[in-house]
């Protein structure tokens, strides 16, 4: 390797995903994700056994990723790690890991927030497109719209108070019997279905803020099933998809592109799991070019769990000139930050 390239080791293991990438001079050079599937027949995850898995994985993924990226842990300038939010049992395996390499080899680590490496996803392998931006982050746990000013400064303007769209996709995934999770599938069989079929609700819509609510949504479908079956009607599950999805999405783009008039910006963003919908993709590209705005999106790989996108935000911070932290740092389960 080069004496001057810039050698970075993500490590992420928040949730259901053990993964481990390298990124050199900002590039991915490797990004290898190990998603668990031993939960699958629970409808969801069981952190006991999340992280068992992560232990398990978490020291042949790091060698997979130093291997595919042809360096190794003696020539890595920086450790980046996800201290939270996520399961306790699943950052502290991830967070051991990366503070052991650390002192072990000598080497400045870098704590990174799960949700602001989502935010900066779109930015991970194009940054053409720069600042300020308003960016949706939409994922399992999270759905917040951030006002992005530098790749180290950003403030969030509002959140969900309920439920997130990611879970709003799970949570109908599994009254569907469709399994866990549930969103790509929802996308699946929207794309066959009629969004017209059902007029579900739109919670907090047009109320001019950047606060989400999901949960009414949730418990129209349930209700809407459950009279089709006390009618013994047949249920029209891909009508079904169709229209949750569509309400989900009408929402997410309309406060989205409120958020960007508010404030005056032109380049929006969106990231995390339920940005990888095919339907929010299409609709948010529209709707955006139809304002004359630019819309930076992640590659799909990108839109779930991947440590490129914790190392991303390591590297930035080095750019930045912003110092490493002692490896005294603690995971915290429930952060949610609210500035950079
Ligand atoms: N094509 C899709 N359409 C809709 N939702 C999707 C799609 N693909 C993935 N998702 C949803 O994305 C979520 C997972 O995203 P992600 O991995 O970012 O969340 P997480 O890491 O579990 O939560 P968080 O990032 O908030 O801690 C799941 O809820 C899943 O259903
Ligand atoms: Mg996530």
């Amino acid at each position: 390797m080069e004496d001057d390239q810039v050698i970075i080791l993500g490590i992420e293991t928040s949730c259901d995903d053990t993964s481990s990438a390298v990124l050199i001079d900002g590039v991915v050079r490797s990004n290898i994700i190990s998603s668990q599937t031993i939960h699958t027949t629970y409808g969801g995850i069981v952190p006991e056994l999340a992280s068992r898995e992560h232990i398990k994985g978490i020291g042949p993924i790091v060698r997979a990723a130093l291997r595919e990226a042809s360096t190794s842990i003696e020539d890595v300038d920086a450790i980046a790690v996800t201290y939270g939010p996520g399961l306790a049992g699943a950052l502290l395996v991830g967070t051991h890991f990366a503070k052991g390499l650390a002192l072990m080899y000598d080497k400045p680590l870098y704590p990174v927030h799960h949700i602001e490496a989502h935010l900066y996803s779109g930015y991970l392998e194009d940054s053409r497109l720069g600042y300020p931006s308003i960016s949706l982050v939409v994922s399992g746990g999270h759905t917040s719209i951030f006002h992005v000013t530098s790749p180290v400064d950003y403030t969030v303007l509002g959140s969900t108070c309920d439920d997130a769209a990611g879970e709003a996709f799970d949570k109908v995934a599994k009254m569907l019997g469709l399994g866990y999770p549930g969103g790509p599938e929802i996308d699946r069989r929207g794309c066959l279905g009629d969004s017209a079929a059902f007029d579900f609700p739109r919670g907090l819509m047009h109320d001019g803020t950047q606060t989400f609510s999901f949960s009414g949504l949730k418990t129209s479908v349930r209700r809407t099933l459950e009279l089709l079956k006390s009618q013994q009607r047949e249920i029209p599950i891909n009508d079904v998809c169709a229209s949750v999805q569509e309400a989900i999405v009408d929402v997410l783009v309309h406060k989205t592109l409120h958020a960007a008039r508010e404030y005056g910006v032109r380049i929006i963003s969106i990231s995390g799991g339920v940005s990888a919908n095919s339907r929010l993709r299409t609709v948010m590209q529209k709707k955006a070019q139809d304002h004359g705005m630019q819309l930076v999106t992640p590659q799909i790989g990108y839109c779930v769990d991947n440590a490129a996108m914790i190392a991303h935000v390591a590297s930035m911070r080095i750019a930045h000139g912003v110092h490493a932290s002692a490896p005294s740092f603690m995971i915290s389960p429930k952060a949610m930050r609210t500035t950079s």
